[in-house]
């Protein structure tokens, strides 16, 4: 969104679909952009809509198809809007694409994340007032309800940010939206429930001020049948954030710093039901309910992102990039916080809250898809270092039993967005029983860090790649960590920790080692990649890896492939082992290393060729190997973060040798703000 810089209509195209590219990473199936008409005369008056099922650049190309004549036209002031989306309801085409409008002419149109639960009851009460509908999608209800406030406003001089708050209040579910009108020219409205939003700020000249206060309503709008008259508080210069003396700022919002960080790192995070609005060169945000924070204002924080960290540079895929950061986004989950003189971890988000952790009866670690995995994981060590009885929870299954949680129960969300639903959606289920929340994010200013009483942030820096990557090994880092601070004045832990101290140290070096047999694996690849399925097996400290790995090789090859572990063998997988079943083997010299080598026997006696993950010094597995990848020795507990990271290369090689595009696998997406 641009505001009072004069920009060509080319510029804005450029700036709309470069946000995109930026976001493709989160998952996609067709994209839209909606900008002012390229008529002189009528351009403010007149919203060109375009649309394309499939990829950016697909849309790219419509829009220089449909305007090849008037890309130089200029604008004062201008807004548009674009999106991607992940469809959730009816198929990916261009009609169901977003923006969505409210009828033909475009007077209103608005772009959504999330889902709105009740439009059902929406669309047919629109419906039976005449409204036609033309998409499958839940939110073509918010552009024509929005036209249905405006058309039954009590005042000719209705703003655009109280008709938003009029639908909002009939909205359930979760969203952020953004809303154009050919009805407040150069006008823009945002707001959200439950998904992410945030508001860039550009300006070479000071702004006029760095917090801006919320202007709270004080009537509340029953049902959207009934729409009561309430005046408008007067917005003045101090409930505004301008830049001073009437000189240009842009403003632009986006579900996710990574669209945006190229124009500026200056950003505010909108909270739950913040309706936020430039009129005339000024950004407000006003709320009719008080937020749950209760904070009266929103501040302008300096995000640490930089663009380079979202590009691909040498790398063919970000997932692949991602890999070999490991040594140093390891290192940064670290950082400051471990101190290998003295033994010591401090997590400066959770010291004040460590009295009231220790005290509690149990620890609940909840996530979802490899940030569940990061928990079972680290299930055990933590167990051992704090000596509590540890849950780990997929979020879905956590909410469908309607797990009992207490007061004295401490509650973990761990999450690379900070944003998934389902997390999300478990972390208020937790909170109205009063647990203590702790979040686990590698997203600062997301949903669950800003929610939770209290928190670790990873410091991986941003994943693209929508399998994740070092992400996992982050998580990982940090539960330990976790685990290490609880457990300083257990003098009978002392030999243990520095054992597990120790190990953090070398781990970036020994990371680095794994990095090194990449050709190894990929020769591996080659051989494999043909195959229809893939089991990995292990058990103990290492099941993790397994699940890890098979996530990792299903999401982005999809081949079909299992994680087993070795203790369950004999109660069914056991039935799938023959010589053309491809297995990998997880065994590491760790307290299973026995139990392994009977599973070991067992596979190689149906005639299966096992590829075994071991130890550099371990002549006793290799013997039996059909292929080995040796891997450094590190201490049993943190042997997870060495072994995933040849099945993180393994699953990169056999999708690209299968051809399909790594950071985009098929109907995934990274980020699932949806249930
Ligand atoms: C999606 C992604 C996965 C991710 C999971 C949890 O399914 O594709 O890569 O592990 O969500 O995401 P979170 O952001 O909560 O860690």
């Amino acid at each position: 969104m641009n505001y009072r810089v004069p920009r060509t209509r080319k510029e804005i195209f450029e700036t709309l679909i470069k946000g995109l590219q930026r976001l493709e990473y989160r998952g996609y199936d067709s994209a839209g952009v909606a900008i002012d008409g390229h008529n002189n005369e009528v351009k403010e008056r007149h919203i060109q809509l375009v649309k394309k099922r499939g990829n950016v650049k697909a849309l790219d190309e419509e829009l220089y198809k449909q305007d090849s004549m008037d890309l130089k036209v200029e604008f004062e002031t201008h807004f548009g809007i674009a999106h991607t989306r992940w469809a959730t309801h009816g198929v990916p085409n261009a009609v169901n694409s977003h923006p969505q409008r409210s009828d033909k002419g475009n007077e209103f149109v608005v772009i959504h994340n999330g889902i709105i639960t009740n439009y059902k009851d929406l669309r047919k009460f629109l419906e039976s007032k005449g409204y036609e509908f033309e998409s499958e999608t839940d939110t073509e209800t918010i552009a024509k309800l929005i036209k249905y406030v405006f058309d039954n406003r009590e005042t000719e001089d209705i703003t655009f940010s109280t008709l938003v708050e009029r639908v909002i209040q009939q909205l359930e579910g979760a969203f952020a939206l953004v809303f154009k009108s050919i009805q407040y020219p150069g006008e823009a409205v945002a707001t959200r429930r439950g998904s992410p939003l945030l508001i860039g700020v550009r300006s070479k000249y000071k702004l006029s001020t760095e917090q801006i206060p919320i202007l709270y309503r004080t009537r509340n709008f029953e049902n959207v049948k009934n729409i009561c008259k309430t005046r408008m508080k007067r917005l003045d210069s101090s409930t505004c954030l301008h830049a001073v003396g009437d000189k240009a700022v842009e403003f632009f919002f986006a579900s996710d710093a990574s669209a945006i960080i190229e124009h500026t790192n200056r950003v505010i995070f909108l909270e739950d039901d913040d309706i936020a609005a430039v009129a005339d060169g000024k950004l407000s945000i006003h709320r009719v309910k008080r937020s749950a924070s209760d904070d009266p204002s929103r501040a302008i924080q300096t995000l640490q992102m930089e663009l380079q960290q979202i590009m691909k540079g040498n790398f063919s895929a970000f997932m692949q990039k991602e890999i070999f950061e490991q040594p140093e986004s390891v290192f940064n989950t670290m950082r400051g916080r471990v101190n290998f003189e003295t033994n010591t971890v401090l997590l400066g988000g959770l010291k004040d809250h460590l009295k009231e952790i220790r005290r509690c009866r149990r620890l609940i670690v909840i996530g979802c898809g490899t940030s569940y995995h990061a928990a079972v994981a680290t299930r055990q060590v933590l167990e051992e270092l704090t000596e509590l009885p540890v849950m780990v929870e997929l979020a879905s299954d956590f909410l469908d039993r309607n797990t009992p949680v207490f007061r004295d129960d401490v509650c973990f969300f761990i999450s690379q967005s900070g944003e998934t639903a389902d997390t999300l959606l478990a972390l208020r289920y937790c909170k109205d029983r009063r647990a203590l929340t702790v979040g686990v994010t590698n997203t600062v200013g997301s949903s669950i860090s800003r929610e939770t009483d209290c928190g670790v942030h990873i410091n991986a820096g941003p994943e693209i790649g929508v399998a994740s990557t070092k992400a996992y090994t982050s998580q990982f880092i940090s539960l330990v960590m976790f685990g290490l601070m609880m457990s300083e004045d257990r003098i009978s832990l002392q030999n243990r920790r520095r054992e597990i101290i120790c190990g953090l140290r070398s781990l970036p070096g020994l990371i680095k080692e794994v990095l090194s047999l990449d050709e190894k694996i990929h020769d591996l690849a080659l051989e494999l990649y043909t195959q229809r399925s893939l089991l990995v097996m292990g058990r103990g400290y290492n099941y993790a890896t397994c699940l890890e790995g098979a996530l990792k090789i299903k999401e982005i090859t999809y081949m079909h492939s299992e994680g087993i572990l070795a203790g369950e063998l004999k109660h069914g997988p056991l039935a799938l082992i023959d010589k053309q079943m491809p297995v990998i083997m997880v065994i590491m010299k760790d307290p299973c290393f026995a139990k392994c080598q009977n599973a070991l026997q067992q596979v190689t006696a149906r005639q299966g060729r096992p590829i075994i993950l071991c130890c550099r010094d371990d002549t006793e597995s290799s013997k039996f190997a059909y292929k080995t990848i040796e891997l450094p020795h590190t201490v049993d507990c943190l042997q997870g973060i060495l072994s995933v990271i040849p099945l993180q290369l393994l699953s990169f090689h056999l999708a690209v040798l299968r051809g399909y595009d790594v950071d985009f696998p098929r109907n995934l997406a990274k980020s699932v703000t949806v249930e």
